[in-house]
């Protein structure tokens, strides 16, 4: 009888045999897969280490670290180490969680890299050199199919007149151009007369919306126009994703909610987020085709596991802005007793629509800018976390369903109160704030806009969501935080008085109040509390790299202020060119 160790030895061949096969085999899989896959694969094994002068964490786990690990593309240990002195002093950069905007627009950022830029053009000539100028390098652009794009323009620097359609026509050459510009707030467009050729001649008259000369189509009206747009292609959004993507990474963009994305946009997304440079974090916000309608068999809820992208929301649409006195009011505007702007969607359907929405799954986020759409905002969660949560509190239910109001500008007193008892997610930009500072109490009058506009200190109790509305305004958080620190324009550095007091002060944020806005509380107004935003093992490895801690630099460097390195998922997807090296 064979013992079982002779048999181990003599089977010791077959086995070392299997060894070298295997072994082989090994090396001849890794050698033909690419070596980019060799090394997302080791790299999810292998923890990498990365240490710093400083890590901020905004988690309460450790507040201060030095170091942390990431595995998978998540963090696995925070750290303090016990490296000698030596080593830690030569250590640069001082971290900070990856930045998140709670409120943008990615194909349209996108798109509006690729247009004419007319923000802070001061005068209807700048405009116009600006447009000769980017048609010169253009010569392309401005057929019917491929219309010159621009967005920044503000009648408000045209002292106080609209622009018109003969105004576009700069010289010759510019008459059979087709030309759409978005005003700054994007609530009207600007267009050329060979675009008013595609257009019926006789326009109807459209609800909540408004054509105040030839030329200018305002909130709904503007639909009028988009009918006729060539829409960009698959290819030219992809685009746009991927350029919007690199540009906000350079900013230290990890993340983004995307406020308004329609069905075949989500689609684009999902295909996209599986590939290569998709480097921006995407919670977006579900657009019907048709706005403010209810089509969840359109679309479908996503959670892609590595964390790319997120779609569980809904955007509805209260009112339009209050630039071109789109935003409704309880009350008519102070500059225009004849009006008080006009809501989009009626109390009831505004209630409905909530109602089908949350009852289907959906976070419920809607858009409102003037008093009487913030009301009926809060008016219409109210009734919902009432009817879904027939055996709890509307603030117990509320945490469940966590609905937001993007914007919330211009809120009643009253309303101020409910919507802290109610607990609703207030999601606001402060470039907003100031960008409309110049002309806010003109429209709204000193006491409205006292009790009433713009508040970011009052709400605070309620997790602002920060945000910029991209490309609406700059997409920089660092001018984002200025503006909610010190309520002056990070353009000029200055209040609307030309002084360093700020618009409102009592309304301004902390340094740390504004980050954990650009951070943690996107995060929880996204559903991904301890997973975005903070510095904690279990969460995305997404941080920032600057040069000076951010609590040490002053106003005036904060809002010019730059990153050197943003990473996502443990990956590095931008480095300042002046760092270099590793
Ligand atoms: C609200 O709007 C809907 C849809 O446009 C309409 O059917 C309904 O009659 C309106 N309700 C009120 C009270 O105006
Ligand atoms: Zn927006």
């Amino acid at each position: 009888m064979p013992t079982v160790s002779t048999l181990l030895w003599a089977s010791l061949p077959i086995i070392l045999a299997a060894l070298i096969y295997q072994v082989g085999l090994t090396g001849f899989i890794l050698a033909h897969i690419t070596e980019h896959i060799a090394f997302k694969v080791l790299r999810s094994f292998f923890p990498t280490t990365h240490c710093y002068a400083s890590v901020k964490t905004l988690s309460s786990d450790i507040t201060r670290a030095e170091c942390f690990s990431v595995s998978d593309g998540k963090f696995s240990r925070v750290f303090l180490d016990d490296a000698s002195s030596d080593v830690k002093s030569g250590r640069s950069g001082h971290v900070i969680p990856g930045l998140w905007d709670g409120h943008g627009h990615l194909i349209q950022f996108g798109e509006s890299l690729h247009s004419v830029n007319l923000f802070g053009a001061n005068s209807m000539t700048e405009v116009k050199e600006r447009l000769v100028e980017y048609k010169l390098g253009r010569p392309e652009i401005g057929t019917k199919e491929q219309w010159l794009r621009g967005v920044g323009w503000d009648q408000a620097n045209f002292e106080g007149k609209w622009p018109t359609a003969s105004d576009l026509e700069i010289d010759d050459s510019f008459k059979d151009l087709f030309i759409m510009l978005d005003r700054v707030d994007v609530h009207c467009v600007w267009v050329s007369k060979k675009v008013l050729t595609l257009l019926p001649p006789s326009l109807p008259d459209i609800p909540g919306g408004e054509i105040p000369v030839e030329g200018v189509f305002c909130d709904n009206a503007m639909d009028i126009v988009l009918e006729y747009y060539p829409k960009p292609s698959r290819e030219q959004k992809s685009k746009f994703v991927k350029d919007a993507m690199s540009e906000l990474n350079k900013l230290g963009i990890v993340g983004m909610h995307d406020a308004g994305v329609t069905p075949g946009e989500l689609n684009l997304y999902k295909e996209l987020s599986a590939g290569e440079g998709w480097s921006v974090r995407v919670y977006a916000m579900v657009e019907c085709d048709i706005r403010n309608t209810f089509c969840p068999d359109a679309v479908q809820k996503v959670a892609t596991p590595n964390g790319n992208f997120h779609v569980r929301s809904v955007k509805l649409f209260g009112d339009g802005a209050l630039g071109s006195w789109g935003s409704a009011m309880i009350e008519p505007y102070s500059d225009k007793p004849s009006s008080s702007g006009s809501l989009l969607v009626n109390a009831t359907t505004l209630s409905k629509l909530t109602n089908d929405w949350a009852s289907a799954g959906y976070q419920v986020n809607i858009h409102a800018i003037g008093d009487l759409a913030n009301r009926n905002a809060i008016d219409a969660f109210e009734a919902a976390l009432r009817a879904l949560c027939p055996h709890s509190s509307p603030r117990e239910c509320q945490e469940k369903h966590r609905f937001r109001i993007e914007h919330s500008q211009i809120i009643h007193p009253d309303d101020q109160i409910r919507m802290a008892e109610l607990g609703i997610i207030p999601s606001i930009q402060p470039t907003h704030a100031t960008s409309d500072m110049g002309y806010a109490e003109s429209r709204l009058g000193l006491q409205r806009t006292k009790d009433e506009a713009y508040r970011m200190r009052s709400l605070l109790s309620l997790r602002p969501i920060l945000g910029s509305d991209f490309p609406v305004e700059p997409a920089s958080i660092f001018e984002g935080m200025f503006a909610a620190i010190t309520r002056r324009s990070p353009r000029t550095g200055l209040d609307p008085n030309g002084d360093k007091i700020g618009w409102y002060p009592e309304e301004t944020l902390t340094l740390q109040e504004a980050l954990v806005g650009f951070t943690v509380n996107p995060a929880y107004g996204a559903f991904l509390e301890d997973k975005a935003g903070v510095i904690k093992a279990g969460a995305y490895a997404d941080w920032v790299v600057l040069d000076e801690p951010l609590e040490s630099m002053d106003p005036d460097s904060l809002r010019k202020a730059t990153v050197r390195e943003t990473w996502v998922g443990g990956k590095r997807v931008y480095q300042r060119p002046d760092v270099g090296g590793d």
